[in-house]
């Protein structure tokens, strides 16, 4: 078959067999993936790769359902400002992955970011249908949207000062962060050199970095 995707930022076209691993097409065709695991999905995590934003095992994903999918490895990774925050993150809680899950653990956080970013995304669009009074969703507290029991009932308080806390604290990413969230996504790497509660912190202070930034653009 022909897959057509993005590794990295550069586009690609590549000829290879449909049911053909992930992290061989890297091997074969990116020289800077530095997987150093044939472990087969027993989760050591070496292979981890972020698709479309999503931390996924890459000898599990065969080409066929890459199509048209970005591809980002941890090397090209590094290169973003994504992979700066949760590096400074490391340093301001002063604990961050051992050397042989280093990159594994750096990937799954971005992931974790991310739905934490597409949570308050959704969160923040349900909290302005919910005051701009103008859609009828979440002012009669029956449709979820925005209603009372999604944001307290200070979205149709009147307060704008109380409502603006409240966006702020959605875009802080405030109260997305579940617990259940992170041991999901931490599973796919075998390694426990950090405690669950150090990974919060962590991805907390990234994530604060990372808001600041997108407040500091808009
Ligand atoms: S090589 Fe993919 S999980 Fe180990």
């Amino acid at each position: 078959m022909r897959l057509n995707c993005t590794i990295n930022g550069s586009q690609y076209s590549l000829v290879v067999n449909s049911d053909k691993p992930l992290n061989h097409i890297l091997k074969e065709h990116i020289i800077t993936f530095s997987e150093n695991s044939q472990c087969l999905g027993a989760s050591c995590g070496n292979c981890i790769v972020l698709i479309n934003g999503n931390a996924a095992l890459s000898c599990l994903i065969p080409a066929f359902k890459l199509n048209g999918a970005s591809i980002l490895t941890f090397e090209g990774f590094q290169k973003t400002r994504f992979c700066h925050d949760i590096e400074r993150a490391y340093a301001d809680i002063g604990n961050q992955p051992c050397p042989q899950c280093y990159a594994a653990k750096t990937i799954i956080i971005e992931s974790i970011l991310n739905k934490i970013d597409k949570e308050s995304q959704n969160r923040l669009g349900r909290f302005r249908l919910g005051t701009s009074g103008t859609s009828g969703l979440g002012t009669s507290g029956q449709s979820g949207w925005g209603s009372q029991g999604d944001f307290g009932g200070q979205a149709s308080s009147g307060s704008s000062s109380s409502a603006n806390q409240q966006a702020a604290r959605i875009r802080s990413g405030e109260g997305t962060i579940s617990p259940e969230i992170i041991s999901h996504e931490i599973a796919m790497s075998s390694c426990h050199c950090i405690e669950l509660s150090d990974l919060e912190k962590i991805i907390n202070a990234a994530y604060k970095y990372r808001s600041k930034r997108r407040a500091r653009r808009s």
